[in-house]
């Protein structure tokens, strides 16, 4: 017998209240705040959607594990039990434990980047590109021409534009091109899901031009199911074993342990070329550790060897990837347009379309953010012109292409009733779509505006 219903893969041993709140609370909280949802306190939320980076719940395996910690400063056995967990998985020979998924991007690509250097991706999230930048390089990003479309049956929106690669390969002196780099799953794409087919042309593509080819593969487990699910040929093969298939094309590779390794903090950069692991480890220990650490706890190397294979568990990613389904199909027959089908961690909304009354400039995105919050205390984040808007010269809004808001869902912490909620939510949310107005921003940083704007309603 199979029921139709999938219940959380696991029970709660330990909880954490959540405080609540009225309604005139929160429009006093989102005033305090700027009308930016990162300047709220944590318990002035009631489900955090802000993001699923070092926010989900650890399993009484790792917390067991963590006890195991060995804080020996070189040589630790928890450096051992995290090291033969990634090479396992990744078949690369030299593993380069960071603290988060940003510093091995800063290792790698200060390395390899500078000026005159480029990096091709199928969409270069935020961290990526500001590091790729920072350095001197140019980052350019190649999604499929699928990827616009906001709802179609197209499997493999993440996919990068392998016509487009050859392209700029052939226009290009082939040594100022640093690295292409393939992020699984998508995620300023929406989240969506890269072929294997498409990883194998990328992977052939660099090997014919001899160009360092890097996984980003913060979200590799939940674009395995993907691929098992939606290609043929790997509907008989494990999560582990298309992920290490995909990994298998790659020279390198960079973890944020935030998302898939289940862990709250921690990341790694591991590599197959002996001289160049050589050189990103002068940097590492300059600035993140000594080899066997680096910018990790004993405890925390212990967590990760752990989390990484609860990750390919099959109950888990089914529960995962279904419950993140279901929360974006019952937005959408609530008649809001949404990316479809729906990525791997995040459900992401149209604003302009849910308002279309509210001109770019006017930030349509971040208006629902803040009516998320206004209305039902959720938290969420604008991925639009807020995020990637830039300014010409005259100082008028270059927007972004899209007018996104992302709902991330941590791993593991919330149930189902706290998805419904979101959902009912949403009824509000649209009863009350004519009344929103649009927000203007009165103060802002020159970098990474979205996270330290203040805005106030138009
Ligand atoms: N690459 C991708 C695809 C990411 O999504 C992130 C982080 C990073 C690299 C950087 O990793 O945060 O450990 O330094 N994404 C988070 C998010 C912040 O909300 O999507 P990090």
């Amino acid at each position: 017998m199979k029921f139709k219903t999938i219940i959380e893969p696991f029970r709660i041993k330990s909880v954490e209240p959540i405080t609540m709140s009225t309604q005139a609370q929160r429009e006093n909280f989102l005033k305090k705040a700027h009308y930016n949802p990162f300047l709220l306190k944590a318990e002035e939320v009631i489900i955090d959607l802000l993001t699923d980076s070092g926010t989900g719940a650890m399993s009484s395996n790792q917390w067991a594990a963590m006890m195991q910690g060995d804080e020996s400063y070189a040589g630790a056995r928890s450096w051992g039990k995290f090291e033969s967990t990634i090479i396992d998985l990744t078949g690369m020979p030299y593993i380069l434990p960071t603290h988060q998924g940003r510093a091995a991007e800063r290792i790698l690509y200060s390395h390899i980047g500078g000026k005159g250097k480029t990096f091709i991706s199928n969409t270069h999230f935020d961290t990526t590109r500001a590091n790729i930048e920072y350095s001197g390089a140019k980052a350019i990003d190649i999604p499929v021409i699928e990827a616009s479309e906001s709802i179609s049956d197209y499997p493999f929106k993440g996919n990068m534009d392998t016509k487009k690669l050859e392209e700029i390969i052939a226009a290009s002196k082939k040594e100022n091109i640093a690295a292409v780099i393939l992020t699984v799953t998508n995620n300023s794409g929406g989240g969506q899901a890269v072929s294997m087919q498409n990883a194998k042309k990328v992977s052939s593509i660099c090997k014919k031009h001899k160009i360092l080819f890097v996984l980003d593969c913060c979200r590799i487990a939940e674009n395995s199911y993907f691929i098992n699910k939606n290609e043929k040929e790997y509907s008989t093969k494990s999560y582990k074993e298309i992920a290490q298939e995909m990994f298998s094309l790659a020279d390198a590779a960079i973890m944020s342990a935030k998302k898939d390794a289940l862990v709250n903090m921690g990341g790694f950069l591991t590599l197959r070329k002996k001289s160049l692991a050589d050189e990103c480890t002068q940097l590492l220990i300059i600035t993140e550790g000594f080899t066997t650490y680096g910018g990790l706890s004993g405890r925390d190397m212990e967590a990760i060897a752990v989390g990484l294979k609860e990750v390919f568990e099959p109950d888990y990613l089914n529960y995962r990837i279904t419950s993140t389904k279901y929360l974006g199909e019952k937005i959408m027959e609530k008649g809001i347009s949404i990316k479809y089908p729906v990525g791997g961690h995040a459900v992401y909304i149209d604003a302009q379309k849910l308002y279309p009354h509210i001109p770019v400039h006017q930030y349509p995105g971040q208006a629902l953010v803040c009516e998320l919050y206004r209305i039902g205390g959720i938290r969420s984040v604008e991925i639009g012109s807020v995020m990637f808007g830039k300014y010409d010269k005259k100082g008028k809004l270059i927007p972004s292409s899209q007018e996104l808001v992302r709902l991330a869902i941590p791993r593991r912490v919330y149930t189902q009733s706290h998805i419904d909620y979101v959902i009912e939510v949403f009824d509000e949310i649209v009863k009350n779509k004519e009344n929103v107005k649009g927000i203007k921003i009165v103060k802002e940083p020159q970098f990474l505006r979205h996270f330290t704007s203040h805005f106030l309603p138009v």
